[in-house]
Protein backbone atom coordinates (compact mmCIF):
# COMPACT_ATOMS: atom_id res chain seq x y z
CA UNK A 1 0.00 0.00 0.00
CA UNK A 2 1.21 3.30 -0.95
CA UNK A 3 0.72 6.97 -1.27
CA UNK A 4 2.88 8.67 -4.11
CA UNK A 5 4.20 11.56 -4.74
CA UNK A 6 5.18 11.40 -8.35
CA UNK A 7 6.78 15.18 -9.38
CA UNK A 8 6.47 16.17 -13.04
CA UNK A 9 3.85 13.43 -13.72
CA UNK A 10 2.57 15.65 -16.53
CA UNK A 11 5.91 15.42 -18.81
CA UNK A 12 6.81 12.90 -21.33
CA UNK A 13 8.12 9.84 -19.12
CA UNK A 14 6.58 11.39 -16.25
CA UNK A 15 3.38 10.97 -17.98
CA UNK A 16 4.10 6.89 -18.92
CA UNK A 17 5.00 6.50 -15.27
CA UNK A 18 1.74 8.30 -13.72
CA UNK A 19 -0.06 5.92 -15.86
CA UNK A 20 1.92 2.36 -15.23
CA UNK A 21 1.38 3.15 -11.64
CA UNK A 22 -2.25 3.94 -11.46
CA UNK A 23 -3.84 1.43 -13.82
CA UNK A 24 -1.01 -1.27 -12.66
CA UNK A 25 -1.42 -0.65 -8.57
CA UNK A 26 -5.56 0.62 -8.55
CA UNK A 27 -4.56 0.04 -4.21
CA UNK A 28 -1.78 2.74 -4.46
CA UNK A 29 -3.01 6.47 -4.31
CA UNK A 30 -0.57 8.53 -6.88
CA UNK A 31 -0.50 12.21 -7.05
CA UNK A 32 0.65 14.21 -9.53
CA UNK A 33 2.70 17.40 -8.63
CA UNK A 34 3.32 19.54 -12.03
CA UNK A 35 4.11 22.79 -12.67
CA UNK A 36 3.37 22.37 -16.19
CA UNK A 37 6.08 24.32 -17.53
CA UNK A 38 5.89 24.59 -21.55
CA UNK A 39 6.98 20.69 -21.22
CA UNK A 40 3.60 19.89 -18.88
CA UNK A 41 0.50 18.52 -20.46
CA UNK A 42 -2.61 17.31 -19.03
CA UNK A 43 -3.67 15.72 -22.07
CA UNK A 44 -0.79 13.34 -22.07
CA UNK A 45 -3.23 12.01 -19.34
CA UNK A 46 -6.72 12.41 -20.36
CA UNK A 47 -7.03 8.86 -20.12
CA UNK A 48 -6.29 8.24 -16.19
CA UNK A 49 -7.62 11.41 -15.30
CA UNK A 50 -11.30 10.29 -14.42
CA UNK A 51 -9.34 7.54 -12.12
CA UNK A 52 -10.33 7.68 -8.31
CA UNK A 53 -6.69 6.93 -7.30
CA UNK A 54 -5.22 9.85 -9.14
CA UNK A 55 -5.29 13.26 -8.12
CA UNK A 56 -3.88 16.41 -10.26
CA UNK A 57 -1.94 19.45 -8.28
CA UNK A 58 -0.70 22.20 -10.17
CA UNK A 59 2.50 23.65 -8.28
CA UNK A 60 6.20 24.20 -8.27
CA UNK A 61 8.57 21.90 -6.67
CA UNK A 62 10.77 24.67 -5.19
CA UNK A 63 7.86 25.72 -2.91
CA UNK A 64 8.46 24.27 -0.02
CA UNK A 65 5.70 25.35 1.76
CA UNK A 66 3.57 23.87 -0.66
CA UNK A 67 5.46 20.65 -0.63
CA UNK A 68 4.95 20.33 2.96
CA UNK A 69 1.02 21.15 3.02
CA UNK A 70 0.98 18.41 0.15
CA UNK A 71 2.78 15.86 2.53
CA UNK A 72 0.60 16.52 5.24
CA UNK A 73 -2.37 16.48 3.39
CA UNK A 74 -2.04 12.92 1.38
CA UNK A 75 0.54 11.22 4.27
CA UNK A 76 2.86 10.01 1.14
CA UNK A 77 4.64 7.17 1.36
CA UNK A 78 7.12 7.23 -0.91
CA UNK A 79 8.46 10.07 -3.98
CA UNK A 80 8.99 9.18 -7.35
CA UNK A 81 10.66 12.65 -8.53
CA UNK A 82 11.03 12.79 -12.67
CA UNK A 83 10.08 16.99 -12.38
CA UNK A 84 13.03 18.90 -14.34
CA UNK A 85 14.25 20.80 -16.55
CA UNK A 86 15.12 18.17 -19.08
CA UNK A 87 16.46 19.97 -22.67
CA UNK A 88 20.07 20.41 -23.12
CA UNK A 89 19.31 22.83 -25.66
CA UNK A 90 17.51 25.15 -23.24
CA UNK A 91 20.26 24.74 -20.57
CA UNK A 92 22.84 26.57 -22.93
CA UNK A 93 20.55 29.18 -23.10
CA UNK A 94 19.12 29.52 -19.70
CA UNK A 95 21.15 27.85 -16.92
CA UNK A 96 19.57 29.07 -13.82
CA UNK A 97 16.41 27.75 -14.66
CA UNK A 98 18.24 24.23 -14.99
CA UNK A 99 19.72 25.02 -11.27
CA UNK A 100 16.58 26.29 -9.47
CA UNK A 101 14.75 23.39 -10.40
CA UNK A 102 17.00 20.70 -10.51
CA UNK A 103 18.80 21.91 -7.70
CA UNK A 104 16.67 23.37 -5.55
CA UNK A 105 13.85 21.73 -6.50
CA UNK A 106 15.12 18.61 -5.42
CA UNK A 107 16.92 20.04 -2.29
CA UNK A 108 13.18 21.20 -1.47
CA UNK A 109 11.37 18.13 -1.69
CA UNK A 110 13.49 16.20 0.00
CA UNK A 111 13.56 18.31 2.97
CA UNK A 112 9.83 18.09 2.94
CA UNK A 113 10.30 14.34 3.06
CA UNK A 114 13.14 14.34 6.02
CA UNK A 115 10.21 17.05 7.79
CA UNK A 116 7.36 14.92 7.23
CA UNK A 117 8.77 11.50 7.69
CA UNK A 118 10.76 12.24 10.71
CA UNK A 119 12.19 9.13 12.38
CA UNK A 120 9.50 7.08 10.78
CA UNK A 121 11.41 5.73 7.56
CA UNK A 122 10.39 1.93 8.07
CA UNK A 123 8.32 1.77 4.30
CA UNK A 124 9.06 5.04 3.02
CA UNK A 125 11.02 5.95 -0.19
CA UNK A 126 12.69 8.64 -1.73
CA UNK A 127 13.39 7.59 -5.70
CA UNK A 128 15.25 9.91 -8.12
CA UNK A 129 14.99 9.57 -11.68
CA UNK A 130 18.48 11.06 -13.19
CA UNK A 131 20.13 10.41 -16.43
CA UNK A 132 23.06 8.91 -17.44
CA UNK A 133 24.46 12.29 -18.88
CA UNK A 134 26.04 12.89 -15.40
CA UNK A 135 28.25 10.61 -16.46
CA UNK A 136 29.98 13.29 -18.83
CA UNK A 137 30.94 12.10 -22.40
CA UNK A 138 32.52 8.34 -23.52
CA UNK A 139 34.91 8.20 -26.20
CA UNK A 140 34.74 5.22 -29.09
CA UNK A 141 34.56 2.52 -26.79
CA UNK A 142 33.28 1.68 -22.98
CA UNK A 143 29.94 1.79 -21.39
CA UNK A 144 28.73 4.12 -17.92
CA UNK A 145 28.50 1.56 -14.85
CA UNK A 146 26.98 3.15 -11.44
CA UNK A 147 30.85 3.31 -10.77
CA UNK A 148 31.62 5.11 -13.97
CA UNK A 149 33.05 8.72 -12.16
CA UNK A 150 30.59 11.89 -12.66
CA UNK A 151 32.08 14.14 -15.15
CA UNK A 152 28.73 16.45 -16.35
CA UNK A 153 29.77 19.05 -18.94
CA UNK A 154 26.51 20.89 -19.93
CA UNK A 155 24.19 23.21 -17.37
CA UNK A 156 21.92 20.36 -17.58
CA UNK A 157 23.61 17.17 -16.55
CA UNK A 158 25.51 19.30 -13.95
CA UNK A 159 21.83 20.28 -12.77
CA UNK A 160 21.45 16.63 -12.49
CA UNK A 161 24.89 15.64 -10.93
CA UNK A 162 24.36 17.67 -8.20
CA UNK A 163 20.63 16.67 -7.65
CA UNK A 164 21.88 13.22 -7.28
CA UNK A 165 24.58 13.87 -4.91
CA UNK A 166 21.83 16.36 -2.42
CA UNK A 167 19.69 12.86 -2.83
CA UNK A 168 22.73 10.84 -1.66
CA UNK A 169 23.69 13.60 0.95
CA UNK A 170 20.13 13.34 2.66
CA UNK A 171 20.71 9.49 2.46
CA UNK A 172 24.18 9.45 4.34
CA UNK A 173 23.51 12.09 7.17
CA UNK A 174 20.03 11.65 7.47
CA UNK A 175 19.65 7.89 6.70
CA UNK A 176 16.70 9.15 4.54
CA UNK A 177 15.71 6.03 2.01
CA UNK A 178 16.67 6.82 -1.55
CA UNK A 179 17.41 4.69 -4.64
CA UNK A 180 18.63 6.85 -7.64
CA UNK A 181 18.19 4.96 -11.63
CA UNK A 182 19.91 7.07 -14.62
CA UNK A 183 18.18 6.47 -17.85
CA UNK A 184 20.18 6.57 -21.45
CA UNK A 185 17.75 8.53 -24.22
CA UNK A 186 14.04 8.18 -24.10
CA UNK A 187 11.90 7.84 -27.20
CA UNK A 188 8.01 7.32 -27.70
CA UNK A 189 4.56 9.01 -27.71
CA UNK A 190 4.29 12.12 -25.97
CA UNK A 191 8.02 13.13 -26.33
CA UNK A 192 7.36 16.92 -26.62
CA UNK A 193 8.78 17.67 -30.04
CA UNK A 194 12.23 19.74 -29.40
CA UNK A 195 14.01 16.49 -28.30
CA UNK A 196 15.51 14.89 -32.11
CA UNK A 197 13.01 12.36 -32.79
CA UNK A 198 9.99 14.04 -32.26
CA UNK A 199 11.45 16.91 -33.75
CA UNK A 200 12.53 15.10 -37.02
CA UNK A 201 8.87 12.79 -36.94
CA UNK A 202 7.50 16.13 -36.94
CA UNK A 203 9.62 17.98 -39.55
CA UNK A 204 9.28 14.89 -42.17
CA UNK A 205 5.44 15.44 -41.73
CA UNK A 206 5.42 19.10 -42.76
CA UNK A 207 8.11 18.93 -45.51
CA UNK A 208 10.63 20.91 -43.07
CA UNK A 209 14.35 20.81 -42.82
CA UNK A 210 15.82 18.05 -40.34
CA UNK A 211 18.67 19.73 -38.30
CA UNK A 212 21.44 17.87 -37.64
CA UNK A 213 24.27 19.06 -34.84
CA UNK A 214 27.76 19.32 -36.44
CA UNK A 215 28.36 15.83 -38.72
CA UNK A 216 25.53 13.76 -37.38
CA UNK A 217 28.02 11.37 -35.53
CA UNK A 218 27.26 11.69 -31.73
CA UNK A 219 26.03 8.36 -30.62
CA UNK A 220 23.08 7.62 -27.93
CA UNK A 221 22.14 4.97 -26.44
CA UNK A 222 17.63 4.97 -27.36
CA UNK A 223 15.14 3.06 -24.95
CA UNK A 224 11.40 2.90 -25.50
CA UNK A 225 9.59 5.55 -22.63
CA UNK A 226 7.46 1.97 -21.43
CA UNK A 227 10.66 -0.02 -21.27
CA UNK A 228 12.41 2.93 -19.05
CA UNK A 229 9.06 3.09 -16.94
CA UNK A 230 8.97 -0.72 -16.56
CA UNK A 231 12.48 -0.86 -15.03
CA UNK A 232 11.43 2.47 -12.46
CA UNK A 233 8.76 -0.14 -11.22
CA UNK A 234 11.36 -2.45 -10.80
CA UNK A 235 13.71 -0.79 -8.94
CA UNK A 236 10.40 1.02 -7.05
CA UNK A 237 9.31 -2.26 -5.44
CA UNK A 238 12.71 -4.60 -5.99
CA UNK A 239 15.81 -2.32 -5.98
CA UNK A 240 18.00 -2.07 -2.97
CA UNK A 241 17.65 1.55 -0.70
CA UNK A 242 20.66 3.43 -1.10
CA UNK A 243 21.76 1.87 -4.26
CA UNK A 244 21.88 3.29 -7.84
CA UNK A 245 20.68 1.69 -11.28
CA UNK A 246 21.63 2.31 -14.81
CA UNK A 247 18.68 1.99 -17.25
CA UNK A 248 19.71 1.39 -20.77
CA UNK A 249 18.24 0.26 -23.98
CA UNK A 250 21.77 -1.37 -25.23
CA UNK A 251 21.10 0.25 -28.02
CA UNK A 252 23.19 2.42 -29.77
CA UNK A 253 22.59 4.67 -32.96
CA UNK A 254 24.77 7.71 -34.71
CA UNK A 255 22.22 10.52 -34.94
CA UNK A 256 22.47 10.50 -38.96
CA UNK A 257 22.36 6.86 -39.02
CA UNK A 258 18.90 7.19 -36.51
CA UNK A 259 17.88 10.35 -38.66
CA UNK A 260 18.05 8.43 -41.46
CA UNK A 261 15.85 5.47 -40.56
CA UNK A 262 13.13 7.49 -39.56
CA UNK A 263 12.91 8.85 -42.91
CA UNK A 264 13.41 5.23 -44.13
CA UNK A 265 10.39 4.16 -42.07
CA UNK A 266 8.10 7.56 -42.94
CA UNK A 267 8.73 7.56 -46.30
CA UNK A 268 6.84 3.60 -46.15
CA UNK A 269 4.59 4.87 -44.06
CA UNK A 270 3.27 8.49 -45.79
CA UNK A 271 3.22 6.40 -49.29
CA UNK A 272 6.04 8.78 -50.12
CA UNK A 273 8.73 7.58 -52.77
CA UNK A 274 11.94 6.57 -51.34
CA UNK A 275 15.06 8.86 -49.92
CA UNK A 276 11.97 11.75 -50.04
CA UNK A 277 12.60 12.36 -46.64
CA UNK A 278 16.42 12.08 -46.58
CA UNK A 279 16.28 15.00 -48.75
CA UNK A 280 15.50 16.98 -45.95
CA UNK A 281 18.87 16.55 -43.85
CA UNK A 282 20.35 19.42 -43.24
CA UNK A 283 23.91 20.08 -41.32
CA UNK A 284 23.75 22.79 -38.95
CA UNK A 285 26.06 24.11 -36.38
CA UNK A 286 27.19 22.04 -33.46
CA UNK A 287 25.61 21.95 -30.22
CA UNK A 288 28.13 23.81 -27.66
CA UNK A 289 30.16 20.88 -25.62
CA UNK A 290 28.62 18.44 -27.62
CA UNK A 291 29.01 14.92 -25.39
CA UNK A 292 30.09 12.69 -28.26
CA UNK A 293 29.01 9.42 -26.96
CA UNK A 294 26.38 7.96 -24.31
CA UNK A 295 26.06 4.01 -23.92
CA UNK A 296 24.57 2.13 -20.42
CA UNK A 297 26.13 -0.99 -18.83
CA UNK A 298 22.59 -2.10 -17.48
CA UNK A 299 24.10 -5.85 -16.00
CA UNK A 300 23.27 -4.47 -12.27
CA UNK A 301 19.69 -3.97 -13.22
CA UNK A 302 19.47 -7.28 -14.93
CA UNK A 303 21.57 -9.71 -12.66
CA UNK A 304 20.18 -8.16 -9.66
CA UNK A 305 16.67 -7.61 -10.45
CA UNK A 306 15.99 -9.53 -13.94
CA UNK A 307 15.19 -6.79 -16.13
CA UNK A 308 15.59 -6.19 -19.63
CA UNK A 309 14.44 -3.77 -22.35
CA UNK A 310 11.52 -5.82 -24.28
CA UNK A 311 11.66 -3.61 -27.66
CA UNK A 312 13.32 -3.79 -30.63
CA UNK A 313 14.28 -0.36 -32.00
CA UNK A 314 12.68 -0.90 -35.33
CA UNK A 315 9.50 -1.91 -33.83
CA UNK A 316 9.44 0.77 -30.80
CA UNK A 317 10.29 3.63 -33.81
CA UNK A 318 7.41 2.12 -35.86
CA UNK A 319 5.08 1.99 -33.00
CA UNK A 320 6.15 6.00 -32.15
CA UNK A 321 5.76 7.48 -35.44
CA UNK A 322 2.11 5.77 -35.62
CA UNK A 323 1.30 7.04 -32.74
CA UNK A 324 2.49 10.93 -34.12
CA UNK A 325 0.74 9.91 -37.41
CA UNK A 326 -2.43 9.45 -35.43
CA UNK A 327 -1.93 12.42 -32.95
CA UNK A 328 -1.91 15.36 -35.04
CA UNK A 329 -4.06 17.16 -32.39
CA UNK A 330 -1.70 16.78 -30.20
CA UNK A 331 1.11 17.82 -31.81
CA UNK A 332 -0.41 20.84 -33.31
CA UNK A 333 -1.35 21.90 -29.25
CA UNK A 334 2.05 21.59 -28.15
CA UNK A 335 3.60 22.80 -31.43
CA UNK A 336 1.48 26.25 -31.49
CA UNK A 337 2.16 29.57 -29.43
CA UNK A 338 5.83 29.61 -27.40
CA UNK A 339 7.00 26.20 -29.68
CA UNK A 340 7.00 28.56 -32.62
CA UNK A 341 9.15 31.39 -30.77
CA UNK A 342 12.10 28.67 -29.69
CA UNK A 343 11.71 26.53 -32.87
CA UNK A 344 12.43 30.44 -34.54
CA UNK A 345 15.27 31.38 -32.19
CA UNK A 346 17.41 27.76 -31.83
CA UNK A 347 17.18 26.78 -35.27
CA UNK A 348 16.38 29.78 -38.25
P1 LIG B 1 9.93 16.60 -19.60
O1 LIG B 1 10.64 17.89 -19.86
O2 LIG B 1 9.13 15.98 -20.68
O3 LIG B 1 8.94 16.79 -18.36
C1 LIG B 1 9.29 17.49 -17.20
C2 LIG B 1 8.03 17.72 -16.39
O4 LIG B 1 8.42 18.41 -15.18
C3 LIG B 1 7.01 18.62 -17.10
O5 LIG B 1 5.73 18.09 -16.93
C4 LIG B 1 7.14 19.96 -16.39
O6 LIG B 1 5.95 20.72 -16.37
C5 LIG B 1 7.54 19.51 -14.97
N1 LIG B 1 8.28 20.55 -14.24
C6 LIG B 1 9.34 21.27 -14.70
N2 LIG B 1 9.73 22.14 -13.73
C7 LIG B 1 8.92 21.95 -12.66
C8 LIG B 1 8.83 22.53 -11.37
N3 LIG B 1 9.68 23.50 -10.98
N4 LIG B 1 7.88 22.08 -10.52
C9 LIG B 1 7.01 21.09 -10.90
N5 LIG B 1 7.04 20.53 -12.12
C10 LIG B 1 7.99 20.94 -12.98
O7 LIG B 1 11.04 15.62 -19.03
P2 LIG B 1 11.23 14.06 -19.30
O8 LIG B 1 11.97 13.87 -20.55
O9 LIG B 1 9.95 13.38 -19.08
O10 LIG B 1 12.23 13.70 -18.10
C11 LIG B 1 11.71 13.34 -16.82
C12 LIG B 1 12.88 13.05 -15.90
O11 LIG B 1 13.65 11.99 -16.43
C13 LIG B 1 13.85 14.23 -15.73
O12 LIG B 1 14.28 14.25 -14.41
C14 LIG B 1 14.98 13.91 -16.68
O13 LIG B 1 16.18 14.48 -16.21
C15 LIG B 1 15.01 12.40 -16.57
N6 LIG B 1 15.51 11.69 -17.77
C16 LIG B 1 15.01 11.95 -19.01
C17 LIG B 1 15.47 11.22 -20.10
C18 LIG B 1 14.95 11.45 -21.50
O14 LIG B 1 15.50 10.89 -22.45
N7 LIG B 1 13.90 12.24 -21.69
C19 LIG B 1 16.44 10.23 -19.91
C20 LIG B 1 16.93 9.99 -18.63
C21 LIG B 1 16.44 10.72 -17.57
O1 LIG C 1 20.81 10.67 -22.18
C1 LIG C 1 19.64 11.04 -21.50
C2 LIG C 1 19.24 12.43 -21.90
O2 LIG C 1 18.76 12.34 -23.23
C3 LIG C 1 18.19 13.04 -20.98
O3 LIG C 1 18.73 13.19 -19.70
C4 LIG C 1 17.72 14.38 -21.51
O4 LIG C 1 16.68 14.89 -20.70
C5 LIG C 1 17.22 14.18 -22.92
O5 LIG C 1 16.84 15.44 -23.47
C6 LIG C 1 18.28 13.54 -23.80
O6 LIG C 1 19.39 14.44 -24.04
P1 LIG C 1 20.09 14.57 -25.49
O7 LIG C 1 20.75 15.89 -25.56
O8 LIG C 1 20.89 13.37 -25.79
O9 LIG C 1 18.75 14.52 -26.41
P2 LIG C 1 18.32 15.37 -27.69
O10 LIG C 1 17.11 14.70 -28.25
O11 LIG C 1 18.25 16.82 -27.40
O12 LIG C 1 19.53 15.13 -28.68
C7 LIG C 1 19.89 13.82 -29.11
C8 LIG C 1 21.10 13.96 -30.03
O13 LIG C 1 20.68 14.61 -31.23
C9 LIG C 1 22.21 14.83 -29.46
O14 LIG C 1 23.46 14.29 -29.87
C10 LIG C 1 21.99 16.18 -30.11
C11 LIG C 1 21.41 15.83 -31.46
N1 LIG C 1 20.43 16.80 -32.02
C12 LIG C 1 19.41 17.22 -31.24
C13 LIG C 1 18.50 18.11 -31.73
C14 LIG C 1 17.36 18.61 -30.85
C15 LIG C 1 20.57 17.21 -33.33
O15 LIG C 1 21.50 16.80 -34.06
N2 LIG C 1 19.65 18.10 -33.81
C16 LIG C 1 18.62 18.59 -33.07
O16 LIG C 1 17.83 19.42 -33.57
Amino acid sequence: MHTILVTGGAGFIGSHLTRLFVTKYPVYKVVNLDKLTYAGNLENLRDIAHYSNYHFVKGDITDLDLLRQLFKEHGFTAVIHCAAESHVDRSITDPLAFVRTNVLGTAALLQAARDSWGGELENKLFYHISTDEVYGSLGKEGLFTEKTAYDPRSPYSASKASSDHMVRAFYHTYGLPVKISNCSNNYGPFHFPEKLIPLCINNIINNKPLPIYGKGENVRDWIYVEDHVRAIDTIFHAGRVGETYNIGGHNEWTNIDLVKELCRQMDEKLSREKGTSAKLITYVKDRAGHDLRYAIDASKLKNELGWVPSLQFEEGISRTIDWYLANSEWLAHVTSGDYQNYYAKQYL
